[in-house]
């Protein structure tokens, strides 16, 4: 059988999420917001327009247009540090064992990421070449928890929604995930990703066993 996996990209394949919050942390720091990792949650997988704008909420802070372009340019900046630096050492465990089984059992293999910095990303840690699509920040306009990125994907590959199975980190991305139609796996904390239809830790619990009943399933 032929099934399309989605995966998401921070969080998922690379542990970017750990740069996406000091790059935040540090931009609240400088507007006099106070933004704790708790706060952090509701940030993930959301666009980085709308991560601002959940930021200026908490500290209940007004700001021009202007002044957040501005910011959104300096967070941005601050990230691509980070991103500058990266290379396959970075690559989440498992993650290349999963893709290659896919790749050897002729699944179909898309990117799903809110991110507009997801192809530099893929290239830094040497994956771009797994992936039959890539859909990315650039090429939707609804966020997360809107189904619009995976299901675009799914398009790209002439894949229906019910064969695809999405893997994700963060709570808008499951409820995509499951607004699509999709069966969804969360990666991470059970008690954050409840909504998903399974949750793991990460991809050293997924054992190919598991990989072969999604594709028969
Ligand atoms: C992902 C991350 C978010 C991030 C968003 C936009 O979904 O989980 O934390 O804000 O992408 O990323 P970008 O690289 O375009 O700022
Ligand atoms: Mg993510």
């Amino acid at each position: 059988k032929q099934k399309t996996f989605i995966f998401d990209l921070d969080g998922v394949i690379v542990d970017t999420a750990k740069y996406h919050f000091f790059a935040w942390q540090n931009l609240a720091k400088s507007i006099g917001v106070n933004f704790t990792h708790e706060d952090n949650e509701q940030l993930k997988g959301v666009s980085r327009v709308q991560s601002l704008e959940l930021i200026l909420g908490l500290g209940n802070k007004k700001a021009t247009q202007e002044e957040k372009d501005i910011w959104l340019v300096q967070k941005n900046e601050e990230y691509l540090t980070f991103i500058e630096k990266m290379d396959e050492s970075e690559i989440l465990p498992d993650v290349e064992r999963v893709l290659q089984f896919l790749k050897e059992h002729n699944q179909k293999i898309v990117l799903g990421s809110a991110s507009k910095n997801a192809k530099p990303i893929l290239e830094k840690v040497n994956l771009f070449r797994y992936f039959d699509a890539i859909v990315d920040g650039n090429d939707v306009s609804k966020a997360k928890p809107d189904p619009e990125v995976f299901l675009v994907g799914a398009d790209k590959v002439y894949s229906k929604p019910k064969s695809c199975i999405v893997f994700e980190d963060s709570v808008a991305g499951v409820q995509a995930a499951n607004q699509a139609a999709m069966l969804s796996i969360g990666i991470g904390e059970q008690n954050v990703l409840h909504e998903a239809k399974f949750c793991f830790t990460d991809f050293t619990k997924i054992s190919n066993e598991f990989l072969l009943d999604l594709i028969n399933c």
